[in-house]
């Protein structure tokens, strides 16, 4: 039998309502800070994706699902949503319509990762970026919806970590004194580290091997090293994250596996996740605009992982969706209740309640039990007595009572036994 693709989930259909209710939470919450939904195709040219991420980051030497189609193309599947809805605001002249974009997508995306808990090769962000202005306020608005949708959700013990990685100036400064700190005991750090000692040293600091990270301790600090610009927009989103009271950790040491960020970088961290424990990331990417060529577009932005905060959900017993529960189920006896009962599905369904009728010819037993099994709250019993008579027996679930109704009264009669209960 064939088999789904070794990290990616089937989403079965008592866990689609925990899905829906989710998403419809995040587009809510979206609307009310005005970001506007942009969808993009689920593949993009190669090219965008190496210029924009990083040729030398994880996520475009490893882990692309990279092909050539049939004309010889290279093209990839869309391994992160920055890079594209960057692509399609550049590609579209979204600035020629508006000096400032709000964007906000909800989209599967793939890595090919090596598959664990919270770790899959097809998974899903919803995410938003501001495109159009350096201001910190913009940066306290993206961080403030971030968390705003896990408040809402109802999330606890998350930590909200914040760095600046400053720009290319304060950084090319910055890196040649973590080379010298680091070059002493290059030979003692893993071999990602030291192929990363020349290229991009700055990811050493985000290694998570021990011996790495204990040698790391006294590194020195980029936020230490800041230039004027860069230190007085980081001290502008702090005060900004103090005055909406939103708790945040500085963390010196923090830097993302992308490259495009400049300035504000933050993660949102669960205590109920293990290795991966980073619901939500992102940061300030002003330079990204440039690199793709297009109009000088400051920017910045957030993405979170949907299954690692559903499971974080469920590890905090939360539950936004219950399965709504059936209305009516029709149990006709026989051929030809079963052709006169799909008409009045239609009609009761049309009243706007979830209706389900027999379709397998079960007995009255077998239907009663499948009644029950979905918790319908009435059943309509149509036998051929009753399709003598032109009525329903109608059984009130919840009470345990049984009434006969006629067909031209079961429209009304449903509409109202349905508000009541
Ligand atoms: P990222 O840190 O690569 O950032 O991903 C953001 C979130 O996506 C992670 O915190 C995690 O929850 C989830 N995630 C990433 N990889 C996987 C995976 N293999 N399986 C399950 N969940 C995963 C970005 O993608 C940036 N584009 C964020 C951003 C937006 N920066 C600025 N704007």
């Amino acid at each position: 039998m064939i088999k789904k693709i070794k990290g990616t989930q089937d989403i079965l259909p008592e866990e689609t309502p925990r899905w829906v209710a989710l998403e419809g939470l995040i587009r809510e919450t979206m609307i009310r800070y005005n970001f506007h939904e942009l969808r993009t195709p689920i593949f993009e040219q190669t090219q965008l994706f190496a210029r924009g991420i990083g040729q030398l980051t994880d996520i475009v030497s490893k882990e692309m699902y990279t092909f050539l189609d049939r004309g010889k193309k290279q093209l990839t599947l869309k391994p992160e949503m920055t890079a594209p809805i960057m692509r399609a605001y550049l590609e579209n002249k979204l600035y020629a319509r508006s000096p400032l974009n709000k964007l906000f997508y909800i989209a599967p995306l793939f890595r090919q990762e090596n598959p664990q808990a919270g770790r899959l090769r097809q998974f899903h962000q919803y995410g938003a970026e501001t495109l159009g202005t350096t201001d910190a306020n913009a940066d306290a608005e993206i961080i403030d919806l971030a968390w705003t949708i896990f408040q809402r959700i109802g999330l606890k013990n998350l930590t909200l970590r914040l760095n600046s990685v400053g720009c290319p100036q304060c950084r090319a400064d910055y890196k040649r004194k973590l080379q010298d700190y680091i070059r002493p005991n290059l030979d003692k750090y893993c071999a990602d580290c030291q192929r990363r000692f020349e290229t991009n040293p700055l990811r050493i600091l985000d290694c998570k091997n021990p011996t790495c990270s204990a040698l790391n301790q006294n590194a020195p600090k980029l936020v230490d090293h800041l230039c004027d610009d860069c230190r007085v927009h980081y001290e502008q989103v702090k005060d900004r994250l103090h005055k909406l009271g939103i708790p945040f950790k500085e963390d010196p040491y923090l830097v993302r596996g992308l490259d495009y960020y400049t300035r504000t970088v933050f993660e949102i961290t669960s205590e109920n996740l293990g290795a991966q424990n980073a619901i939500c990331g992102g940061g300030r990417y002003d330079l990204l605009a440039r690199e793709l060529d297009g109009v000088d577009t400051p920017a910045v932005g957030f993405a979170a992982g949907m299954e690692r905060l559903l499971m974080v959900m469920e590890q905090q017993g939360i539950t936004l969706a219950e399965k709504p529960r059936l209305d009516v189920f029709l149990a006709p006896l026989g051929d030809l209740a079963r052709q006169e009962c799909i008409t009045w599905a239609h009609k009761i369904r049309a009243l706007g309640l979830i209706t389900e009728m027999d379709l397998l010819g079960r007995s009255i037993k077998a239907q009663m039990r499948e009644a029950n099994r979905q918790q319908a709250r009435f059943v309509l019993i149509l036998g051929e007595n009753e399709l003598q008579k032109q009525e329903f027996t109608v059984k009130i679930m919840d009470k345990s009572e049984q009434l006969t109704v006629a067909f031209d009264q079961i429209l009304d009669f449903l509409q109202m036994a349905a508000k009541e209960n």
